[in-house]
């Protein structure tokens, strides 16, 4: 005997009452974030620019070796802090379980700030302001980057990325 069979006729029911409702409901969210998107794209102001470029992991950390070396201004508990050039190139690695170093910026200046991956894929995360892009290995991404206001910000990963993921994390410091 098959366990699959076929269901008995008529067995379908149209939805009705409160499950019309929440199709509905559903239906008419996914129509907003549909059109959120190509919204968000054109009008937000934290987008990615989609500016990347093809690196090997090597060829990245020896770029990010070199920033270091020549820009680094401080250290914050064993991470080098690093400040570029106002308008310049900010390199920042992401590795199990490290973003790497802690960039030093200054408000309402531009930066070109490349981001890319050792290992694997990981979610660079910036917090308060919650601006979210995903960092992969062999891609070099670029955000270009105004910070509007000084402070220190976190970055967290947001992409599981193994045992030490919680402890992932990062900061960007902006002064006026
Ligand atoms: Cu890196 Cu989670």
């Amino acid at each position: 005997m098959s366990s699959i069979q076929s269901p008995p006729a008529g067995w379908f029911k149209a939805p009705s009452g409160s499950e019309r409702l929440w199709i509905g409901i559903a239906m008419a969210w996914c129509i907003v974030m549909t059109i959120a998107m190509p919204y968000w794209l054109f009008f937000g102001k934290q987008n990615s620019t989609g500016e990347s470029y093809r690196v090997t992991p090597a060829a990245f950390a020896k770029r990010v070796g070199t920033f270091v070396e020549s820009h680094k201004v401080g250290d914050l508990q064993g991470v080098p802090i690093v400040e570029p050039a106002p308008g310049g190139d900010a390199y920042l690695l992401a590795r199990m379980w490290q973003w790497y170093p802690v960039l030093k910026l200054r408000k309402n200046q531009t930066y070109r700030v490349h981001i890319s991956s050792m290992d694997l894929q990981h979610g660079f995360s910036l917090q308060p302001l919650n601006m979210n892009f995903q960092v992969l290995p062999t891609y070099d991404h670029v955000l270009t980057l105004t910070p509007t206001s000084a402070g220190e910000f976190s970055i967290v990963c947001n992409e599981f990325c193994g045992i030490g993921h919680h402890l992932m994390t990062g900061r960007i410091l902006v002064e006026e």
